[in-house]
């Protein structure tokens, strides 16, 4: 589908394309021709699975420029698939180590692909840095650090990726608070792999207004009802889900449900070239099932761009995209 779209829920080494990772790892001699099936495409049995297969291909990432190059590539793809603003996940465990000065270079090469991206493909971009919550809470920290000294008109926000089934987001406040000090907005991955209590815990502990995931709230229709009336945004990635066997098939997707319920869901890709995705494949599958219309897409694009994190001054120079009129 063509229409223009906002996506909120994108991990920027997950978006990789194979071929750029297989390319950098041979002219870097680095061998990790394992994580690859026979079609060239990424390899992996489970999310603990893909969680592994993910790091090994961060590893050959190893300079500010070659996430220049990445970031780009990304971008390519979204600008495709009629991406008009896009929020991306940062992680200084990958970009220098946690090292505020590595981290420094890392985000000015990555905002530099951004601006380039932006000029010539008519992307915004715009960066939520997230430690790796199996990495644990000390690691976190530091990551804090780093987002906290660099939050500002391109790292607008601060998330938690990884493992949800290790530690309790609770563990992550002191991160929270120091990035929410720092004028960070905030946002954690819950309600994929546990459900509803998961997402009542990351909201209470954590203070989120955005839920990564959060799909699972569906087996609990008190606190359906709750995410609707709190205005809780749900960054829902339909296509990641059926990929990783959450839910058998797109009809079967909660997506529906929670959008007649009144739950602000928007729709993004998460590790695109690793579910066989892209947004545009996104949106056509999700017309498929719920014989959703131009209307409901052009609104869910419409409640993305409120809830994003960039300033008022982006959001106003980007909601004239999403009308019908724009040319
Ligand atoms: N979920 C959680 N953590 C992640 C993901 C994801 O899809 N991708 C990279 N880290
Ligand atoms: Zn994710």
């Amino acid at each position: 589908m063509t229409l223009p779209k906002v996506e909120l829920h994108l991990h920027l080494e997950g978006a990789a394309p194979p071929a750029f990772i297989r390319g950098l790892a041979q002219e870097k001699r680095i061998d990790i021709s394992g994580i690859f099936a026979a079609d060239g495409s990424y390899a992996y049995t489970d999310f603990w699975h893909f969680l592994k297969v993910y790091e090994a291909a961060t590893s050959v990432l190893t300079s500010p420029e070659d996430y220049h190059r990445l970031t780009l590539a990304v971008l390519e793809e979204s600008a495709k698939s009629g991406v008009v603003y896009c929020e991306t996940f940062l992680s200084p465990d990958f970009c220098g180590g946690r090292d505020l000065s590595a981290w420094r270079e890392y985000l000015h090469a990555i905002e530099e692909a951004g601006t380039q991206a932006e000029r010539t493909m008519g992307v915004t971009l715009r960066g939520i840095v997230t430690p790796i919550r199996h990495f644990g809470p000390e690691k976190a920290k530091q990551v804090a650090l780093c987002a906290a000294e660099t939050a500002g008109r391109f790292v607008v926000g601060f998330g938690l990726a990884g493992d949800e089934k290790v530690g309790k987001p609770g563990d992550f406040a002191w991160s929270f608070d120091m990035a929410r000090e720092a004028g960070l907005r905030l946002t954690c991955h819950a309600g994929e792999w546990l459900g509803p209590d998961s997402i009542r815990d990351a909201l209470r502990d954590l203070r989120v207004e955005r839920i990564g995931h959060g799909v699972r709230a569906i087996e609990d229709l008190a606190l359906v009802d709750e995410l609707a009336e709190n205005g809780v945004v749900l960054e829902v990635c339909p296509g990641s889900n059926i990929a990783l066997g959450i839910y058998p098939g797109w009809r079967k997707h909660p997506i529906g449900e929670l959008h007649r319920r009144g739950v602000k869901v928007t729709v993004s890709t998460d590790d695109p070239p690793f579910f066989h995705t892209t947004m545009a494949r996104e949106y056509d599958r999700l017309a498929e099932a719920f014989d959703w219309d131009e209307g409901v897409f052009r609104e869910i694009a419409r409640t993305s761009l409120d809830a994003a994190f960039c300033d008022p001054d982006t959001r106003a120079r980007i909601a004239p995209l999403l009308e019908p009129d724009h040319a």
